[in-house]
């Protein structure tokens, strides 16, 4: 288990994914104020969040699909891997030939983050996801990625899911750290659910907060271009075999088939510690 992972600041990383010299060098990354800062743990829909704001911002610059592709092909020739943690330190040298405006994804709390995302004027934008979605979303990756550790069972997983010992550490940590940074303007959030129940409302939310303009027939076609079936479809291109495990189900409420009743009440207990009467509780629904 400890050799998939290294311990940087008392957080898990997976190790062959980043490294402490990039998590270091990271601390003096410097933001543009017109970068789009994205962040959310692991599996809270990091990946749809992503392809929803390209599409958004892609739209607002009027670029056309070749223009797309080739910022993409541009983060790919210069190593610039899709989290900001990810790869090797040199990599936020190469990140400055990167053109405006950067779309950034990370999956790390907020202290590990570069103080300029706090200091400049770019904005950021927060993705949470019910725990227990979260949770079940993660067991299944952690158990069908070979760069991260597999657990014998659910409970087990549960077990490190509820001490944070995996990849990130504690969710509830998380959402502790970010509940105190979420009164500032430049930051706002947005959860899974509310982008599943109503997608045009969630993107258009999105994009008064960057500052996109868009035409109200854009919002149906970028909804038809994200949805899950669309993404795990073209995942065979971008992400080959592991699209499927990407792309698992893609709905709220999977969780019930797999918590027991004393598991639901701990996380709830848990949940409600850490986060009861917060904003970020709020936005939640919890
Ligand atoms: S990762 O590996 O941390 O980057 O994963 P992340 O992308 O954050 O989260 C993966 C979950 O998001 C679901 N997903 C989607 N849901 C709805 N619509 C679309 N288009 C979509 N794309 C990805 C994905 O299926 C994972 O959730 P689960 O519950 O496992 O299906």
């Amino acid at each position: 288990l400890e050799d998939l992972q290294f311990s940087y600041k008392g957080i898990l990383f997976p190790a062959t994914l980043s490294s402490p010299e990039t998590l270091e060098a990271l601390k003096s990354f410097e933001a543009r104020s017109d970068d789009v800062i994205l962040i959310g743990y692991p599996k809270t829909g990091t990946n749809w969040l992503d392809e929803i704001v390209r599409e958004l911002e892609s739209t607002d610059a009027k670029y056309t699909e070749e223009e797309m592709k080739e910022t993409i092909n541009v983060e790919k020739e210069l190593q610039i891997f899709p989290r900001l943690e990810f790869g090797d330190p040199g990599k936020f040298e190469r990140m400055k030939k990167l053109p405006s405006r950067r779309i950034i994804l990370t999956h790390l709390p907020p202290h590990l983050l570069p103080r300029s995302f706090f200091q400049s004027k770019a904005k950021i934008l927060l993705l949470v996801r019910n725990p227990k979605d979260t949770a079940v979303s993660y067991y299944h990756f952690n158990n069908n990625l070979p760069m991260l550790p597999s657990f014998a069972s659910w409970d087990e997983f549960f077990t490190a899911f509820m001490n944070g010992r995996l990849s990130y550490g504690s969710y509830f940590d998380h959402l502790v750290e970010w509940n105190k940074c979420i009164d500032n303007e430049r930051i706002m959030v947005i959860s899974y659910e509310e982008l599943k129940e109503n997608q045009i409302v969630g993107m258009k939310k999105i994009a008064a907060f960057f500052g996109f303009s868009l035409s109200e027939e854009d919002f149906p076609r970028i909804v038809k271009k994200t949805s899950f079936q669309a993404m795990k479809e073209k995942s065979k291109e971008t992400h080959g075999k592991f699209g499927d495990i990407l792309f698992r189900k893609g709905v709220v409420g999977s969780w019930r088939g797999y918590f027991s009743k004393a598991q639901n009440e701990e996380t709830d207990r848990k949940f409600h510690d850490c986060l009861r009467g917060t904003k970020l509780a709020a936005r939640m629904k919890y």
